[in-house]
């Protein structure tokens, strides 16, 4: 809910900020359309429902921003949180001026606080005047669009719309920076005439050097408050830490020996961070991307609070069992846990909702598919190594996009071989289904590739794939960020057998009977043969097809 309420808040703010410098951005036509188009804006935002929003926003985004500092129960951040959290803090010192001399000059001094105002105080004042108001712009905007970023970075609209809002996210702040100079630069202008500075502040109701003073006053006095209320959140976390001891203590045992104890009320994300151990957090600990969660263990497990309606539903969406929480939601009471972080510390957006059996191990169906380059040793042979690995680029992008057109996941290339996967996600029929099709489009795209390249090789490229399809251990495994989902066990290695044979009956494809079957497919056309598989009991019944680009035509 606090999280909801700050995001909600700083929406308000945001879109005050955005039409405040779109406002501004007139300034690039003329002062007259800069003060034409701030009456529109006061329109929306001086009216009763604009100030109680508007008001409402500021005092909720800054009381949550108060109360998440008293909160915090570590410091150690990644360096964009401390970005967002240092422009956070800059902004009373570069923003109580604005206010200051515009709210609270037309509410306590009647001055007409519009452009006339502003940029006449700013030309009467100092080059630090100019500085604080247009650091401001900087420093709400970045503070703002770090935010955003973390709140729609896992939002499957988000990576589609990035460049729009990349656009929008340097023009928007441009423009109003843009339009306010120009102003600047005019009223400067007009202001060398004598005595149009006296006339523009008489006409405003400008405040005499007392009002002057007694508003500057009043700005350092809000600096101060803020500055104290800040001091005081950080100055009451230890007393903060001693009242929670009194709830006894939590031991955390991470393995490797590494055990953090810390007073109960804390999250395991938390105490993750305060003993320096790595652990993903893709949504900053707001509970939203599932990548911190952690297997429970321990002698005190049973007394784990339940997980709220919110941790339920991103732990059912990963299909998490019931051992496994959030590490950013779960405050366990006194006791000792055995905590085990499930996904890798380097974990990015991609890696929220991937299923939980995926993520960690699991047996699924799948089907296999190898394919390997024939004599690519003679093709390479006396061939520069750019060349090599510009052929090579363009084989890996054929039977990459093959693979993806058929639905499935490229695993990985080894040398000039490539592993797919086939099923992740569907039923057993349809990933065989899939990966016949794969084959057969890789076919397809190779007799492209070879009449696009037919002036560069002396021979055309030639393929043998694959196929087998049965149960496999899949999950995600390597080591930081070499780890990706694979798959692993005596499907895969049949399959990549099979390939093998492709030379030994000189044909482009050999498939798996059993792959067939599931598919509810055969080939009658194509030699049947039983083949004996090292470290496989029993004989293998498969299909050499000599032509996969046959195999539309071959299928019955
Ligand atoms: S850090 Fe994103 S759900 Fe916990």
């Amino acid at each position: 809910m606090v999280g909801r309420l700050r995001l909600w808040s700083g929406y308000v703010l945001f879109i005050y900020v955005t039409t405040h410098l779109l406002n501004h951005a007139l300034g690039l036509v003329s002062l007259r359309v800069l003060e034409a188009g701030r009456y529109w804006f006061l329109i929306v935002w001086q009216s009763f429902p604009g100030q109680v929003v508007l008001y409402g926003a500021l005092l909720l985004h800054l009381s949550l921003a108060f109360w998440a500092l008293f909160r915090r129960r570590t410091l150690r951040l990644s360096p964009w949180e401390w970005t967002q959290l240092g422009l956070g803090a800059l902004i009373i010192p570069f923003g109580t001026l604005h206010v200051v001399g515009t709210r609270i000059a037309y509410d306590y001094f009647g001055v007409h606080s519009g452009y006339p105002w502003v940029l006449g105080s700013l030309i009467a004042g100092t080059w630090l005047g100019v500085f604080r108001q247009f650091g401001l712009v900087f420093v709400v905007w970045i503070h703002a669009c770090i935010g955003l970023h973390f709140a729609w970075r896992l939002r499957p609209w988000y990576r589609t719309w990035l460049p729009f809002l990349y656009a929008v996210a340097l023009l928007v702040p441009a423009a109003g920076l843009g339009g306010a100079a120009i102003a600047l630069r005019d009223f400067a202008e007009l202001a060398q005439e004598p005595g149009f500075l006296r006339q523009t502040f008489e006409q405003v109701h400008a405040p005499d050097a007392a009002g002057v003073a007694a508003l500057n006053a009043i700005s350092d006095r809000l600096m101060a408050v803020a500055t104290l209320l800040s001091l005081a959140c950080l100055a009451a976390r230890p007393l903060r830490d001693l009242w929670e001891r009194r709830a006894g203590v939590v031991v955390l045992f991470y393995g490797d020996r590494k055990t953090v104890s810390a007073p109960a009320g804390l999250t395991v994300l938390e105490m993750s961070r305060i003993g320096g151990i790595p652990h993903a957090s893709v949504c900053g600990g707001r509970g939203r991307c599932s990548t911190c969660r952690v297997r429970v263990g321990g002698p005190d497990r049973a007394q784990l609070p339940p997980p709220s309606a919110e941790e339920q539903k991103v732990l059912a969406r990963v299909g998490a069992p019931e051992n496994v929480r959030l590490a950013c939601q779960l405050r366990p009471p006194q006791g000792r846990y055995r905590i085990t972080p499930l996904l890798p510390a380097a974990s990015g957006p991609r890696d929220a909702y991937r299923q939980q059996s995926q993520a960690h191990g699991g047996e699924r169906y799948v089907a296999i598919l190898f394919a390997d380059i024939r004599g690519f040793t003679s093709i390479s042979e006396g061939r520069l190594p750019y060349d090599i690995v510009f052929l090579l680029n363009r084989y890996f992008r054929a039977t990459g996009e093959a693979v993806q057109a058929a639905g499935g996941r490229l695993d990985k290339f080894i040398g000039d071989g490539v592993m797919a996967i086939f099923g992740l996600n569907v039923e057993p029929q349809i990933a065989c289904r899939q990966a016949l099709d794969a084959a057969h489009r890789m076919a397809l795209a190779l007799g492209d590739l070879n009449e696009a390249m037919s002036d560069d090789l002396d021979q055309q490229l030639r393929i043998g794939i694959g196929l087998h399809a049965g149960p496999a251990i899949v999950g995600e495994m390597g080591f930081e960020r070499t780890s990706s989902l694979t798959a692993i066990g005596d499907t895969v290695n049949t399959a990549s057998r099979l390939e093998a044979l492709t030379k030994e009956f000189a044909v482009e494809l050999v498939v798996s009977q059993d792959l067939l079957d599931q598919a509810g497919m055969d080939l009658p056309a194509a030699a049947r043969h039983e083949v004996e598989i090292r470290g496989r009991q029993g004989r293998l019944a498969v299909r050499a097809v000599p032509r996969a680009a046959d195999l539309t035509t071959l299928s019955s």
